[in-house]
């Protein structure tokens, strides 16, 4: 489970993040859709206990298997030897590495070194180490970022499995609505800080509608 109680905060006494709460059930897929600069990130790193909430609090199944928004890892490293690490410091056994390389189709990288891997390859990598230890959460920033349309598919059965095979709660973030149209049970739309509506995409006839008349009535406040 993940849950968001009333999360707030600032930077520089710029509310970013205002009373943000939800919550994603085991065995669900949620997506955090909202434009550029909504506070989706925000949220996250809060969710993770990677930055102080000014107000509210938060409550999630750990470990949690995160994706951020902008991989990073020593480049020199091979896929191998970083998940090999990775693993070790989620305490799970070495032989996962080639579970998740098969899940995540880095299988055929393991020797190349970080640095020298294309865009959506990373991602890749990165989503592979989200699944280390298979954990009962996931929090995905923009997880089909840089990813070609094959792989983006693959990515989105990956996600699915992981809530419907394994019964993991996953909170995914996106701009994109048709990404949350094939892949969430449910939609949180987030615009300006603020929670502006929740959506089950089958049931929400024209959801790109709404959400565009949602982040349009966001733009009106303050
Ligand atoms: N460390 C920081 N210091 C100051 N302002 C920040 C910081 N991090 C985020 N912000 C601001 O908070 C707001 C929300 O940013 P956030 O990264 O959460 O948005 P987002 O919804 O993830 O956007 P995107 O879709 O572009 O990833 C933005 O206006 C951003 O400029
Ligand atoms: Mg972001």
């Amino acid at each position: 489970m993940i849950e968001a109680r009333a999360l707030t905060r600032r930077f520089g006494g710029r509310e970013v993040v205002r009373d943000v709460s939800f919550r994603v059930e085991p065995g669900e897929v949620v997506g955090f859709l909202g434009p550029n600069g909504a506070g989706k990130t925000t949220t996250m790193r809060m969710l993770l206990g990677l930055l102080r909430p000014d107000g509210g609090d938060a409550a999630v199944d750990g470990p949690v298997g995160f994706l951020p928004e902008v991989f990073a890892g020593y480049e020199a490293l091979s896929v191998r030897g970083y998940l090999a690490f990775m693993a070790g410091v989620k305490r799970t056994t070495s032989d996962d590495v080639a579970r998740v390389a098969t899940a995540a189709g880095v299988a055929d990288l393991l020797r190349r070194p970080l640095g020298r891997l294309s865009k959506g390859q990373r991602q890749r990598v990165g989503l592979a180490q989200a699944l280390l230890g298979k954990p009962p959460s996931y929090v995905l920033d923009e997880p089909t970022q840089g990813l070609d349309p094959k792989q983006v598919v693959e990515m989105r059965d990956v996600i699915r499995s992981l809530a419907k095979t394994d019964g993991a709660a996953v909170l995914l973030s996106t701009h994109l609505l048709a990404e949350a149209s094939s892949v969430c049970d449910r939609v949180v739309v987030i615009a300006k800080g603020r929670v502006r509506a929740e959506e089950r995409p089958g049931a929400t006839p024209d959801l790109e509608a709404r959400f565009l008349r949602l982040v349009g009535e966001a733009e009106l406040d303050d």
